[in-house]
C-alpha cells in the first residue's frame, strides 16, 4: 500500500489521501545574489552554503532584504514513481510557501513561476503564502529518469524575512486520487436545520468517478449516526457537495470519503462540527453573576444584574443602600455610597414566566474587581482598526444576545484610539475614529455596562500611537472626565527608556512606570480596574498586589492555534495559583473563539470546538480576566452557548477568588482543580495529547485528596453524573469539567 500522510487542512479537519511515493528534498545548496547561469545543469557549487528549505534564510544566518538568493537541488527522479501511478501523467514538484517570488528551474528550463520580481513589467508582487505545485509533463524529454536532475529556485524577497521557508519539497508522480480533495463545513439547510456540507473537488480535466460517501461518527463508540452515500463523477469544472444532517448538541465527526473506481484508491477527510453542551436558560428569571461587588466610597457604581430569562424583565429592590438606584427596565445600578462598609440587600426580577431573587452584597471598602473582570476588549478582533462604531455594535449585540445576563459588562477598547499629537495643552487626544470619548462612555453607563482603554507608560504604544509618558495624571484625569473603568497599560515602547536606565537589571525599574500611574489612577474619584500588560517580566505576578495591579498579564500575546493556547495556558500558568486573589488576578490574555482576526478582516477562531471548550474550561478553573476578544454583534449560537454557561462562568466568579492547581500530569491527561466557596471542588480532566482518550478519574483520587466522592456534576451539561462510574471519554485536545464534592 501507498504512504500515507497527515494534513491538517484547518481547524478541526484531517485529510488522508493515499499518496503515490515520493522524493523529499530538504537541504540545498545555497547562493546569495543572482545569477542567470545559475538556473543551468553545470554549475560549480563548491562555495555555495548548505540551508534548509524548512525555515526562512534569515533565520539560518542569510541576510538579503530586497534581493535575490538561488537554491540548487539535486534529485534523482526514480523511474518507479511512474510505474506506481495509476495516471502516469505529470510528474509535480510541490515547493509549499516561498518568502516573496520565485522562478523554478528544472534542468535549465523554466518550470513555474509565482509572485513577481522588480524587474518585471508589472513590478514586484510578493506571493508568500502561496503554495506552489509546478508540474512537468511526465513523456517531456526534460526529465531524466532515475539520474541526477538539478531543481533550481531563484527566489526574490523584499523586507525581512525571506526565502523557502515550507519544506520539504515533493517529488512525486501523483495517481489520480492526489487530485482529489474533499472539502468539509458547517451550515444550515434553507429550513434552518444543521448540516455538514462535504464538497469533493477534481484538478484533473478527465472526470474521475467512484463513491462519494458522508458518515456522522460518534467518536466514543464509532457508531454511525448518520450517513449518505452516491456514485459521482467529477472533474476540474464539475464538483460535488454532500449534505448531511447531525445533532449540534453532541460530539460527533462527519468522516468523508471517496473511493476512485478504476484504481480503487480513495481519500478521507475528517471534521469536527461545533457542538452546543450548555442547555438552553430557562424562561424564568435566573441570577447568574456573582452576589458580590467592590466599589470604593463615593465612587460611582456601574453595575448590571445579569439575569437571564424572557424579556421584558423587570427589576426591583426594597432595601438598596442609600444613594443608589436601580433601573427598573435593564438591572442596571448606578449611583455612590458615601461610607464603607458591607450592605446586603435583596433584588428581584420578574417577567412573564416568573420571579426570582437574589441576595446582594456590595462591599464598600478599599478593593474593587473582588472577582475577575468579564467584558471584552477590540484586539483580537479588530486590532487597530477599531472604531467607535465598532464597539457600539459588539456592546448592543452584548446585551441583545444576552452576554451580559451573564455578567459581561466591560467594554474595552484597546490600542489605536489616540490622536497623532496631543493636544496644545498637553491633554490626549483622540483620533477621527472616535468621536466622543465622554459620549460612549455615558451610553455604556446608562446600559450598567463599564468602559476600558489603553494606554502605555511609554512614548508609543505597540501599535505606534501615544503613551502616556510625562503625561500620567493628565492621562488619568481625562479617563475621568470619560468615563473610563478599566486601564490596560502595555509597557511595549517603554522598553526603549527601560534600556538605558543605570538600575534596568532590578525589579524596581520594572515597578516604576506602574507604580506612578497608579498613584495618577487612585487621586480619581472613580474606580479604574488597573490592568498591567508587560508579558509576565520580571515576576509581575510577585508585585502586581503592591502596586494595587487588579489584573496583571503573565505572558505574551495569544493567538487562535491550539500551539499558543497549549503554551500560555498549560506551561506557563501552573506555579501562578499562589498569587491570584480577589482584587488581583493572573491575566494569560483575551479569549479566542468567535470570529478573530487582529485587523478588519475576521475568521473564525482555528481552535476546534474540543480546543475551546478546553480554553473556556481552563480560563474558569484559572479564575482569569474573562475578556472577549471576537466581534460579538458576528457571534454564532456556539459562541454563546460557549461564553454563556452560568454553571462555568460560577467557578470563574467563584468569591473565594482561589485559582486552580495543576494536580495531574499523567503523559497527555492532566488534571487542574480548585476549591469553591461552598466546600466543592470546580475539577478539570483535559487531554492535552492528539488522540482521543478514555481516563478513569479513579486513578488520580489519591494526587486531588479524594477518599469517597459524594458529588460529581458535569459542568458543561449541567448534569449530575454517577459517583461510581467515573470513566470518561475525553476527546483529543478537550477537557471533561467537573464539580465535585467529597
Ligand atoms: C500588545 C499587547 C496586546 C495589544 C497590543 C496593542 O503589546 O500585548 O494585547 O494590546 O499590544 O498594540
Amino acid at each position: 500500500m501507498k504512504k500515507q500522510f497527515l494534513l491538517l487542512a484547518m481547524a478541526g479537519m484531517v485529510s488522508l489521501s493515499s499518496w503515490a511515493q515520493d522524493v523529499v528534498l530538504e537541504n540545498a545548496k545555497f547562493h546569495a545574489g543572482d545569477d542567470a547561469s545559475w538556473a543551468g545543469v553545470n554549475v560549480d557549487e563548491s562555495s555555495w552554503r548548505d540551508i534548509k528549505n524548512s525555515a526562512t534564510w534569515t533565520s539560518q544566518g542569510v541576510k538579503i532584504e530586497n534581493g535575490f538568493g538561488w537554491y540548487r537541488y539535486h534529485v534523482n527522479i526514480l523511474k518507479s514513481m511512474l510505474e506506481k501511478s495509476d495516471l502516469k501523467e505529470t510528474v509535480d514538484f510541490v515547493l509549499g510557501g516561498v518568502d516573496d517570488a520565485d522562478e523554478t528551474y528544472l534542468n535549465g528550463q523554466l518550470i513555474g513561476k509565482t509572485g513577481r520580481f522588480p524587474s518585471d513589467e508589472k513590478g514586484y508582487a510578493s506571493q508568500w503564502s502561496t503554495k506552489r505545485n509546478y508540474r512537468v509533463k511526465a513523456n517531456s524529454s526534460l526529465i531524466k529518469w532515475d539520474a541526477d536532475n538539478v531543481l533550481a529556485v531563484r527566489v526574490y524577497n523584499a523586507g525581512d524575512p525571506g526565502g523557502m521557508f515550507e519544506g520539504p519539497i515533493r517529488v512525486r508522480v501523483p495517481n489520480t486520487i492526489d487530485n482529489l480533495s474533499i472539502n468539509i463545513s458547517e451550515g444550515t439547510d434553507g429550513k434552518g436545520v444543521v448540516q455538514s456540507f462535504s464538497t469533493l473537488k477534481s484538478t484533473m480535466q478527465a472526470s474521475k468517478s467512484g463513491v462519494f460517501s458522508v458518515k456522522v461518527v460518534d467518536p466514543e463508540t464509532g457508531e454511525t449516526l448518520g450517513e449518505k452515500s452516491m456514485k459521482v463523477s467529477v472533474n476540474e469544472k464539475k464538483g460535488k457537495t454532500i449534505a448531511v444532517p447531525y445533532d449540534n448538541h453532541r460530539m460527533v465527526r462527519i468522516v468523508s470519503t471517496f473511493t476512485e473506481s478504476k484504481s480503487g484508491l480513495s481519500c478521507t477527510t475528517q471534521y469536527i462540527p461545533k457542538y452546543i453542551l450548555t442547555p438552553a436558560a430557562p424562561a424564568e428569571p435566573r441570577f447568574n453573576t456573582a452576589p458580590i461587588y467592590g466599589v470604593r466610597p463615593g465612587s460611582p457604581v456601574h453595575f448590571r444584574f445579569g439575569v437571564s430569562g424572557e424579556k421584558p424583565m423587570k427589576f426591583s429592590a426594597a432595601d438598596l443602600p442609600a444613594g443608589l438606584t436601580l433601573n427598573p427596565d435593564n438591572g442596571a445600578l448606578s449611583g455612590s455610597i458615601e461610607k464603607a462598609g458591607s450592605y446586603t440587600f435583596t433584588v428581584k426580577a420578574r417577567n412573564a414566566k416568573g420571579e426570582q431573587s437574589q441576595r446582594f452584597t456590595i462591599r464598600c471598602g478599599s478593593k474593587i474587581a473582588l472577582t475577575p473582570p468579564m467584558g471584552w476588549n477590540s484586539w483580537n478582533c479588530w486590532g487597530l482598526s477599531v472604531t467607535q462604531d465598532k464597539v457600539i455594535s459588539s456592546a448592543k449585540a452584548l446585551i441583545d444576545k444576552g452576554l451580559a445576563d451573564y455578567g459581561y459588562c466591560y467594554m474595552n477598547i484597546d490600542d489605536g484610539w489616540e490622536a497623532k499629537e496631543r493636544n496644545a495643552d498637553g491633554t490626549i487626544a483622540v483620533n477621527e475614529k472616535f468621536p466622543s470619548m465622554k459620549d460612549l462612555g455615558d451610553w455604556l453607563h446608562s446600559e450598567g455596562l463599564k468602559f476600558g482603554i489603553y494606554s502605555s507608560p511609554g512614548d508609543l504604544t505597540c501599535g505606534g500611537y501615544l503613551g502616556s509618558i510625562d503625561h500620567e495624571l493628565q492621562d488619568a484625569e481625562s479617563y475621568n472626565s470619560w468615563g473610563i473603568d478599566y486601564l490596560k497599560y502595555d509597557w511595549c515602547g517603554y522598553g526603549r527608556k527601560h534600556r538605558t536606565e543605570p538600575d534596568n537589571q532590578t525589579v524596581a525599574s520594572y515597578v516604576r512606570p506602574y507604580l506612578l500611574m497608579e498613584r495618577c489612577l487612585r487621586q480619581q474619584p472613580r474606580d479604574i480596574f488597573y490592568s498591567l500588560c508587560q508579558y509576565g517580566m520580571a515576576d509581575v505576578w510577585k508585585w502586581g498586589e503592591a502596586v494595587d495591579a487588579n489584573s496583571w498579564r503573565t505572558t505574551g500575546d495569544i493567538t487562535d492555534t491550539w500551539a499558543s493556547l497549549y503554551h500560555i495556558g498549560f506551561e506557563l500558568q501552573p506555579e501562578l495559583y499562589p498569587y491570584a486573589k480577589p482584587g488581583h488576578w493572573n491575566d494569560p490574555d483575551m479569549l479566542i473563539v468567535g470570529k478573530v482576526g487582529w485587523s478588519n478582516n475576521l475568521r473564525d477562531s482555528r481552535l476546534t470546538p474540543d480546543e475551546q471548550y478546553t480554553h473556556i474550561s481552563l480560563w474558569t478553573l484559572l479564575a482569569s480576566n474573562m475578556l472577549i476578544g471576537c466581534d460579538i454583534a458576528q457571534m454564532d449560537e456556539f459562541t454563546v452557548a460557549l461564553l454563556c454557561n452560568n454553571e462555568v462562568n460560577a467557578v470563574n466568579q467563584d468569591i473565594l477568588g482561589k485559582q486552580a492547581k495543576r494536580d495531574v500530569e499523567d503523559g497527555s491527561i492532566q488534571v487542574w482543580s480548585r476549591p469553591l466557596s461552598d466546600g466543592s471542588y470546580a475539577v478539570g480532566i483535559f487531554n492535552v495529547g492528539g488522540t482521543d482518550a478514555r481516563v478513569d478519574f479513579k486513578k488520580y483520587f489519591p494526587q486531588l485528596g479524594i477518599k469517597s466522592l459524594k458529588s460529581v456534576r458535569d459542568l458543561w451539561r449541567q448534569q449530575d453524573l454517577s459517583t461510581s462510574d467515573v470513566s470518561y471519554f475525553i476527546p483529543t485536545h478537550g477537557v471533561k469539567y467537573l464539580k465535585v464534592t467529597f
